[in-house]
């Protein structure tokens, strides 16, 4: 077996460039370590951690996945993983030689017992070489299906369990929790059989984004804000996520998920709880957690006729991106020419509480749109008293710019210089950039860290995707039982132009990215 070099933090040539604080030394084991997840972002988001001395100085990580591979050739894909993906780090030959000496790997089938064996005793024999101090961390990275293997195959090889009371053992457990609600029940089941809800950590990554949750730091952090967060001065609320590519090499897990369980259960309902909860009376998991779920919990359930008339699918036809001809989602690799998947979903949502009745939230999620672009944005009611009227005086707008331009920008009226009293629309913008340069860190590396620390704040509770779910759940049945033709929009394009009236027969429209 090959060792793994001591103090791996010590020999980066990297300058520490966070203040993110260093985590447990610890084992963490990658279940689909030769997919597509663990290649673009677990094993980047990794060394980001380390080149900035976030990860203990102790650590390994080990590769679990059916294919043989030898540690050596684990390595070689593993620095060819953050060659090709690092997002916020520089990367030399040195440090990523370092770093990818952590590495080694486990082949085997998800489903035998001797594979499992084998991994546990690889464990131990790193623990004991690394002083790893029986922390274990293991990442659920596979197909979805096989989480309940894995998981049982933990449990029969004794991996569950802290090895004594000063050690931990936490799992995380990659989106799509589930595909509806009873597997998502299912899964949950399936886990807390094994763990314990305190060793769980379900991931959104969109929690991991820091203009995510910059949104908490806005709301709870100023005194400007809050007083006006309410039915009594919104009017409407709109989120949206945009995506410019389309179903990429996807396809396969794309037909049978499309936009409503891959993006709206998750990344839009998260965003829409932030927006929404209460002050949580602490910034700590639990606390954060429970305001979260109340906000799900509040949601207006849909009926077979809201749906209808709320929910617009919607799936991209060829079309043009950048001046660029682009093929539809039905001619993509491996679509089926005739498939009803939907791409893009808008829907509108209500809050039924003392703080949003009757404020509507209208989110948004499509690929293959103009440009890629998650915003939320906050419409103020009108000034009551119109002074300056047929000047065309809008909403004021507060606009949160979670990606690519992170930033806020808030638009007001102001009176044209000169000697008439003509008013216009101006705005006051913050730029994360130009206030704190780049961003440091992706958000896998955050919530990676996180875990490695024991913070479940930014990762799901049971009853929170079950929460989730159960919203999503009628928009779901209603499709299937309803049958449907999903109505298409030019890629390049905003949507169809459902989605335009389901805010136009409301008198309001989507503001443009
Ligand atoms: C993932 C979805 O969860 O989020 C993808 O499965 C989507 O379909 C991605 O492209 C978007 O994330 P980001 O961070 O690139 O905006």
């Amino acid at each position: 077996m090959a060792s793994i070099s001591s103090d791996f933090a010590d020999k980066l040539d990297l300058e520490p460039r966070s203040s993110v604080a260093a985590a447990d030394p610890c084992a963490i084991v990658i279940f689909g370590a030769s997919g597509d997840l663990t290649r673009r972002k677990l094993i980047p988001a990794l060394f980001e951690l380390a080149a900035c001395g976030s990860l203990a100085r102790r650590f390994a990580i080990i590769g679990f996945a059916r294919s043989e591979m030898s540690d050596a050739a684990f390595r070689d894909s593993a620095a060819e993983a953050v060659r090709r993906n690092a997002e916020s780090c520089q990367v030399s030959n040195e440090s990523l030689r370092t770093f990818a000496q952590s590495f080694v790997y486990v082949a085997g089938d998800y489903d035998q017992p001797d594979a499992f064996e084998k991994l546990s005793r690889r464990l131990e024999e790193l623990d004991q070489e690394r002083h790893l101090e029986g922390n274990r961390l293991y990442y659920l990275a596979t197909p979805p299906a096989v989480y309940p293997k894995v998981i049982a195959q933990i449990q029969r090889a004794g991996l569950v369990r802290p090895a004594n009371g000063n050690s931990w053992v936490r799992i995380v457990v990659e989106k799509p929790f589930g595909r509806d609600l009873a597997s998502a029940r299912k899964l949950n089941a399936t886990i807390l059989k094994a763990f314990d809800e305190t060793q769980v950590y379900r991931i959104d990554h969109f929690l991991g984004k820091d203009t995510v949750q910059n949104l908490l730091a806005l709301r709870f952090g100023n005194g400007i804000f809050e007083p006006l967060w309410n039915r009594n001065y919104v009017d409407h609320v709109q989120i949206t996520t945009a995506e410019s590519l389309g179903v990429e090499q996807r396809a396969a897990f794309y037909e049978t998920t499309g936009a409503l369980r891959d993006m709206v259960q998750s990344h839009l309902l998260q965003l829409t709880s932030l927006v929404a909860i209460e002050p949580p009376s602490n910034f700590d998991a639990t606390a954060v957690r429970n305001e979260k779920l109340k906000v799900l919990q509040a949601l207006r359930p849909y009926t077979p006729d809201s749906v209808a008339a709320d929910v617009v699918p919607g799936q991209y036809a060829p079309g043009q991106i950048d001046g660029e001809e682009v093929a539809g989602y039905r001619q993509e690799p491996g679509v089926r020419a005739d498939s009803q998947t939907e791409t893009f979903v808008a829907a509108k949502l209500l809050i039924d509480n003392w703080r949003w009745a009757d404020v509507p939230f209208y989110i948004r999620t499509g690929k293959r749109m103009p440009r890629r672009v998650t915003e939320i944005v906050i419409n103020f009611r009108r000034a009551p008293h119109l002074l300056f009227r047929g000047q065309g005086i809008d909403t004021n707008t507060l606009v949160l710019n979670i990606q690519p331009e992170e930033g806020i920008s808030i638009s007001f009226h102001a009176k044209l210089p000169g000697q008439f009293m003509r008013l216009t629309r101006v705005a006051m913008d913050f730029s994360y950039r130009a206030a704190f340069g780049a961003s440091e860190r992706s958000a896998y590396a955050t919530l990676l860290n996180d875990c490695m620390r024991g913070d479940a704040t930014l990762f799901d509770r049971a009853d929170g995707v079950e929460a989730a779910w159960a919203f999503v759940q009628p928009i779901l049945t209603a499709w299937e039982q309803q049958g449907r033709s999903v109505p298409t929009y030019p890629a390049g394009s905003w949507g169809p132009h459902e989605a335009d009236e389901l805010l136009s027969g409301d008198g309001r429209h989507w503001r443009r990215p």
